[in-house]
């Protein structure tokens, strides 16, 4: 993996950022408006274009309330799923891809709200830069999990069981860092990366006080990736 100035990441980021949007919205959508800085681009893409009037009649989703106050800083109209509960397109960021377009989300701390928002969702654009292709979930970044303050310590002592080093996600006054639904996050290395991705998500889905994970597994129908060469796109054939 090549080393990267900020310049060529940011550009990469935005490249995948305008492709998504060039290619996968269109007036009249209600458009799930991802978390992180990736995901940014498209949302001031998006609000370009609405500018422009070369998109019209857009509803756009927030997935934290970071986004939601970018878009409305931006002038995005915004709904919320239960007056909108059908998404057209999502447009998201990722902190792993695999090859099979399975994702680690979560580093930004959103993972709950946008996988409710990718579950609802037509269609999952994923976008990222070419460093975030991975041949094995884990290897670049720890897991995710979201927790119920209630108890949480016996997560920890769970996920450490099937090998993972764990801490949990701190502020920097080193508070423990609560997310918009209002739980912890414990942050998982696996120290070989994760074998069996499918597995350890029907795991932690099945543990009570473990409120979601950071595992998408097969939610991706697209993802576009920025890399120093031009746009790839990831998709079935
Ligand atoms: C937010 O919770 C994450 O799932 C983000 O999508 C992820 O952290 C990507 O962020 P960047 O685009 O800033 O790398």
């Amino acid at each position: 993996m090549p080393e990267y100035t900020p310049a060529q990441i940011e550009g990469m980021k935005q490249q995948a950022a305008y492709y998504a949007v060039e290619h996968f919205v269109e007036s009249g959508m209600v458009v799930g408006l991802g978390t992180g800085s990736t995901a940014a681009y498209a949302v001031q893409e998006i609000a370009r274009r609405l500018k422009q009037g070369r998109l019209r009649h857009i509803v756009g989703i927030p997935t934290s309330r970071r986004t939601a106050r970018l878009a409305l800083d931006l002038g995005i109209p915004l709904g919320d799923l239960n007056s909108r509960p059908v998404v057209d397109v999502v447009l998201d960021g990722a902190d792993e891809v695999d090859p099979h377009r399975n994702l680690i989300k979560g580093m930004g701390g959103a993972l709950l709200w946008e996988k409710i928002v990718a579950a609802a969702a037509r269609r999952v654009v994923i976008l990222v830069d070419e460093q975030k292709r991975v041949e094995r979930l884990g290897t670049r970044v720890p897991l995710p999990v979201e927790v119920e303050p209630f108890g949480w310590r016996t997560h920890v002592v769970f996920l450490e069981d099937r090998g993972a080093q764990v801490r949990i996600r701190a502020t920097e006054e080193g508070e423990p860092f609560v997310t918009d639904g209002g739980h912890y996050i414990l942050d998982a290395r696996f120290p070989q990366g994760i074998a069996d991705p499918w597995h350890l998500a029907q795991v932690l889905n099945g543990r009570p006080g473990i409120v979601e994970h950071g595992l998408f597994l097969g939610m991706a129908d697209v993802v576009v990736v920025g890399t120093l060469k031009g746009v790839e796109v990831m998709r079935d054939a």
